[in-house]
């Protein structure tokens, strides 16, 4: 609208007249030398041999905070990753809360030179001090570079700072103020309507750009690494199975899941998700794997916490996660079963309501049990359909724990037979851990994408309840997905089997 085109010109006049007021050397400098082509280049060749006292300490400066950003990261890294005291003592099991949020903060800084190594290197070495120094020197030299690069556009563009107080001019400027000049005091109103943007008014433009990008980009790397990891929510199924007995409808379950004990994840965040998941007053307590994130110096204090879950009345059974294989699967499931929790890899047991027990026999006479399966972890273990199932009948309903979701993918399960499964519920996504406005989900450890990340989705053969876990993995940071905590309630469903919810 021309009214309002008027007044923001006016605004930007009254910018530029203040900025001139604010350099009043720039705007002399300027109208006295214009007769000369040479203002710009003489001015600017001046401000290269009085340069300000700061830029001296430029260098020194950028060295001392670059070798100081680069100890802070090693030193988090070591204190979380390499000497961490892992026996659990009271709430905590090794360093505590704050100390793995900088930890975690500090390391997807250091991103960058982790991924290089892993991409040259085909390996992490996590537990090398060697290696986290290089890591850090890495990115914090690519950082450094990128600030150095943003500073160099901005002086290009804009000028650099010491024109204003000096009477330099940027390249840009120069160029305009030159030809301003060889055209004469009466084609001076004509240049100055055809300038499109002063350099005030250009680098005003520039620096809040610049601004509000870094604000914006450091506001949603606290939120992913500071704040949306520990926002743990519950998400609640409502189930339809079909034959599902009387007993059993209302069965309430609640699934734990990738709770990665260890470097990231404080054990006061996982004793808060088992409390929560007691709080929702389970009949049946699934945990699909990942228990320790790595090493084998977690195992104690990861089957110590999940202790509480395992009560009278309350039954808790188990597979494990590709992390337990690396840490030591057998171990892991040694740990689990000594506190209490039934490891059913490539097993099968039966949930009796009336008694709230499990058993490993199936009782012929009764026809309100429930199986409950598992099979193992999808590459550092087995997967056995048979075994999970042995001698299930046909009309008992069954629930199937396994860790990867590409399980429901497999050939067995593309057949013209599938065996019966009314669900299938798994973890090792994380939900994909980032999901952006527009572009989704950029990275899904599945072979099929984006279509198990979370949630329940209909696989091949058999409904796929994925979860989004509690902890995290490869990164440390969660964007739109925040951990959770499943509670399903099973209902009868009304028609076939296998329908989806
Ligand atoms: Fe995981």
């Amino acid at each position: 609208m021309p009214a309002s085109r008027g007044s923001i010109e006016r605004n930007l006049q009254d910018f530029d007249r203040a900025m001139s007021e604010q350099a009043p050397e720039l705007s002399s400098d300027c109208q006295t030398t214009a007769a000369n082509e040479e203002c710009g280049s003489a001015a600017a060749s001046t401000a290269n041999v009085r340069r300000p006292r700061g830029s001296a300490l430029r260098w020194p400066i950028a060295a001392i905070a670059w070798l100081g950003l680069v100890a802070i990261s090693v030193t988090s890294h070591w204190t979380v990753w390499i000497a961490p005291s892992c026996t659990l003592n009271g709430d905590e099991a090794g360093p505590g809360f704050v100390t793995k949020c900088i930890a975690n903060v500090f390391n997807m800084l250091c991103a960058p030179g982790w991924a290089i190594i892993n991409k040259l290197t085909g390996n992490w070495y996590m537990d090398s001090v060697r290696v986290a120094t290089l890591a850090a020197s890495v990115s914090w030299t690519g950082w450094f570079a990128g600030c150095g690069v943003l500073v160099a556009i901005r002086r290009f563009a804009c000028g650099p700072d010491a024109a204003r107080a000096k009477g330099t001019q940027s390249p840009v400027l120069s160029l305009g103020t030159a030809n301003r000049a060889s055209r004469g005091p009466s084609s001076h109103t004509h240049v100055q309507e055809s300038e499109p943007v002063s350099p005030s008014r250009r680098r005003f433009l520039f620096d809040g750009t610049l601004g509000l990008g870094c604000i914006s980009t450091l506001g949603a790397g606290a939120d992913a690494t500071l704040v949306e990891p520990w926002d743990l929510r519950v998400t609640r199924y409502d189930i339809p199975i079909a034959d599902l007995p009387d007993s059993l409808v209302g069965l309430k379950l609640v699934q734990l899941s990738d709770t990665h004990m260890g470097p990231r994840i404080p054990a006061s965040f996982i004793r808060e998700a088992v409390a929560k998941a007691i709080a929702l007053s389970p009949d049946i307590v699934l945990l699909t794997g990942d228990y320790v994130h790595n090493g084998p110096q977690w195992i104690a204090p990861a089957a110590t916490l999940f202790e509480p879950l395992v009560a009278p009345g309350r039954v808790v059974v188990g597979v494990l996660g590709n992390h337990d294989w690396w840490a030591g699967g057998e171990r892991m499931s040694e740990a689990l079963a000594t506190i209490g929790v039934r490891m059913i890899d490539n097993s099968r047991c039966f949930f009796d309501r009336a008694s709230r027990t499990l058993t490993s026999d199936l009782n012929s006479s009764r026809q309100d049990q429930l199986c409950l399966c598992g099979v193992g972890d999808l590459k550092e273990d087995r997967v056995d359909f048979d075994a999970a199932l042995a001698g299930v009948p046909e009309f008992m309903p069954r629930l199937m724990l396994a860790h990867r979701p590409d399980t429901a993918e497999l050939p067995e399960l593309h057949s013209s037979r599938p065996p019966r499964i009314d669900l299938m519920l798994c973890g090792h996504t994380h939900g994909g851990q980032v999901r952006l406005p527009i572009i989704g989900t950029p990275m899904v450890p599945s072979r099929y994408g984006s279509k198990y990340a979370a949630g329940l989705v209909r696989g091949p053969a058999c409904r796929v309840l994925i979860s989004r876990g509690v902890g995290m993995s490869i990164l440390p940071l969660r964007f739109g997905v925040p951990p959770e905590i499943v509670e399903i309630t099973l209902t009868r469903a009304p028609s076939a089997p296998n329908n989806p919810a």
